[in-house]
């Protein structure tokens, strides 16, 4: 049976992240995969989820199985985290996904055993895995416009032109904040008239929330996630921990369904519990335990919060020294859009060729696309690459 296999196409991010790992050079720069490194390369266990598996190796008597949603305070604590008080907790159906992929994968299926007909709308570009998934599940993705070239900011006009066509019941994929791989956000009016737009044609908006606390502060990148689901009658978020607790490797996501319906949420909670027996049975706990621990202790709380600014605010000081360094080498404006940007990453906006010039003859590794990963430059690198970009003729 195996020789009927046929190689599969290689996820963009994760090939680049081998090469970059065979490449003998050693002043090599790693801007590829979504991974934040502080000013020594270094990607740290943040001080507060150190202390929090410390505290659960001491508490913990059992490793038995917890229920298929995960355990519920894991849900409360995140439903708390990403809404707030936007929505009812009634309102809420949740469970607990290894990783945001986790959770946008169990979103997709739901949405496909739900109505099989819907097409989901995707930003061009978005994170490939989006587009990658939906193509694995045989349902259908429209691409939307999202990134104006010229500008590099967000083509908001040509989003709400192309969200027009779209047909009731059809899905809107949303990035929450820090959008993924551009950089460019909605501001809150423009979260508004999405929102208004998505009313309006009876659509279902899914927002996926990787990089909370990475963009303008925990709340404020919260912000257009909750004005939309405090707003429609039906809504799917998808969540990770993995960036803003710095838990890649534990699996922490989390999928909601949210529905004003009176009686929906029952029906979503198990439907959702049962997507996540067939796929995978229990949802991995080590990291959920971890953020629920965090997240419902007022002291480690309040130091993930400050180490997660300390990290927002690295990454903002690292897009104004990039931005800089571009304005001193060009003598231009040309670079200062990296300054606006927010989150872990910018599309620089150049050709597939100039990438690999840059990589060739730079040792600079980011996506084919253009994306940098902002937060895997430091303060010896910046130069480097704005060198390097302002060499290939950017
Ligand atoms: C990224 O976009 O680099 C991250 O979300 C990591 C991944 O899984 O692709």
């Amino acid at each position: 049976m195996f020789e009927n296999l046929k190689p599969q196409p290689a996820d963009k991010i994760l090939a680049l992240m081998q090469m970059y790992r065979d490449d003998p050079r050693q002043d090599k720069v790693d801007l590829g995969v979504g991974v934040y490194k502080n000013a020594e390369g270094v990607t740290p266990v943040m001080r507060a989820v150190k202390a929090a598996e410390h505290r659960i190796w001491e508490a913990q008597t059992t490793k038995a199985y917890t229920g298929l949603a995960g355990d519920p305070a894991y849900a409360d604590a995140m439903i708390d985290l990403i809404l707030g008080s936007s929505v009812e907790r009634d309102k809420i159906a949740a469970v607990a996904t290894p990783g945001g992929t986790g959770a946008i994968r169990q979103g997709f299926e739901l949405i496909r055993m739900a109505s099989p007909e819907a097409r989901v709308f995707v930003s061009d570009p978005t994170w490939p895995n989006h587009v990658s998934i939906l193509k694995y599940l045989g349902m259908e993705s429209v691409a939307y416009r999202y990134f104006d070239p010229e500008t590099r900011a967000v083509d908001f006009d040509g989003m709400m032109a192309d969200l027009k066509e779209a047909r009731p019941g059809d899905v809107v994929l949303l990035h929450g904040c820090c959008h993924n791989p551009t950089g460019a956000n909605l501001n809150l009016s423009q979260w508004q008239a999405v929102a208004d737009l998505v009313n309006e044609r009876g659509l279902i908006p899914m927002i996926d929330i990787a990089y909370q606390g990475f963009g303008d502060g925990l709340d404020e990148d919260a912000a257009g996630a909750r004005l939309v689901a405090s707003s429609v009658p039906e809504c799917l978020i998808a969540a990770s921990c993995s960036k803003n607790f710095g838990i890649y490797r534990e699996r922490t996501g989390l999928l909601m369904a949210l529905s004003q319906q009176p009686d929906a949420q029952a029906l979503n909670q198990k439907t959702l519990a049962f997507l996540n027996r067939q796929n995978y049975s229990f949802p991995p706990d080590h990291g959920a335990r971890v953020v629920t621990t965090i997240l419902t202790d007022e002291a480690l709380r309040t130091d993930w919060a400050r180490e997660l600014e300390d990290v927002r605010l690295a990454m903002l000081d690292l897009r104004q020294q990039l931005a800089g360094e571009l304005q001193r080498l060009t003598g231009s404006d040309r670079f200062g859009f990296i300054a606006e940007h927010r989150g872990m990453f910018s599309l620089l906006g150049t050709t597939p060729e100039l990438v690999e010039r840059m990589r060739v003859e730079h040792g600079i590794y980011m996506v084919g696309d253009s994306r940098l990963n902002i937060a895997g430059l430091n303060a010896q690198s910046v130069p480097i690459l704005a060198k390097a970009i302002v060499d290939a003729g950017v």
